[in-house]
């Protein structure tokens, strides 16, 4: 495989079964993420794009295909190796933050990396200085607004340097200045870290800052876009 390619979904299929009822929220998905790209996967709700997250995060397995992240062909993982690979090649960030709120901001960051081998590791004030809170590292996540406690579980998932970060809807609970701040942040440091940031979203302007966009239907993509010239956050409107 091209050293240059970071995620490569093949034919990747995803079935819930719900006793009698099957829901086929993937359809044979094929995708190729180069190093360095932005992607943006836009779609309407149920269109899949948190199961094709989730199956590229090693959260969820898909049920057919192939999943290759980082160079490591995830689909014959077992249960072993995919929490190994989760904790150490890809970073997660959510639309509710899901930070732990009996840690400070500098222990929720410490405690991802606690999971970390300690070559890989980096320092959690450091990564709370990039993103601004180095200030605030001290205060609990109900001390934060929506934006800090964002900006925390941005450095909870750059902590680990990884090489992919996975966002699921990263400014669906924020207003719109907080939001593009938000998006900023995330387009400063992909150009900085040289990292892939693949974010899922409803929002189809938030798809302006993308090098790729990857348009969802009823678990099959119908649309794949390149940009070359995307967008600065703070000119999206929406
Ligand atoms: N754990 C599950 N069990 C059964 N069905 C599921 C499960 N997770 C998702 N689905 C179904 O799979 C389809 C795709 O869901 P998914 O969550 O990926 O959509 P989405 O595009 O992220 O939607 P939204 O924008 O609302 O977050 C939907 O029909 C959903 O009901
Ligand atoms: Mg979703």
């Amino acid at each position: 495989m091209n050293d240059d390619v970071t995620v490569l979904l093949e034919k990747v299929s995803k079935t819930y079964q719900m006793g009698e009822v099957e829901v086929k929220a993937l359809k044979e998905v094929d995708l190729t993420v180069v190093k360095g790209e932005f992607l943006v996967a836009l779609g309407p709700s149920g269109s899949g794009k948190t199961t094709m997250l989730n199956c590229i995060g090693g959260i969820d397995s898909a049920t057919s295909g192939t999943i290759i992240v980082g160079g490591h062909d995830i689909s014959t993982f077992n249960e072993k190796e995919l929490t190994k690979f989760r904790r150490e090649t890809v970073g997660f960030i959510f639309q509710f933050f899901n930070l732990i709120p009996t840690l400070t901001a500098r222990e929720n960051v410490e405690f991802a990396l606690d999971l970390v081998p300690k070559e890989k590791r980096g320092s959690a004030m450091d990564v709370l200085e990039q993103v601004g809170l180095g200030d605030r590292a001290n205060h609990f996540p109900s001390q934060l607004s929506g934006g800090e406690q964002q900006r925390v579980a941005i450095a909870r998932a750059l902590a680990k340097r990884p090489p992919v970060v996975l966002c699921d809807e990263p400014t669906g609970e924020l207003d719109y200045d907080t939001g593009i701040m938000i998006l900023r942040l995330m387009r400063d440091i992909a150009q900085q870290e040289k990292c892939n940031f693949l974010m899922v979203t409803h929002n189809s302007a938030i798809s302006q800052i993308a090098n790729k966009v990857v348009h969802l239907h009823s678990g099959e993509i119908s649309k794949i876009v390149t940009n070359d010239n995307p967008e600065d956050p703070e000119n999206l409107v929406w």
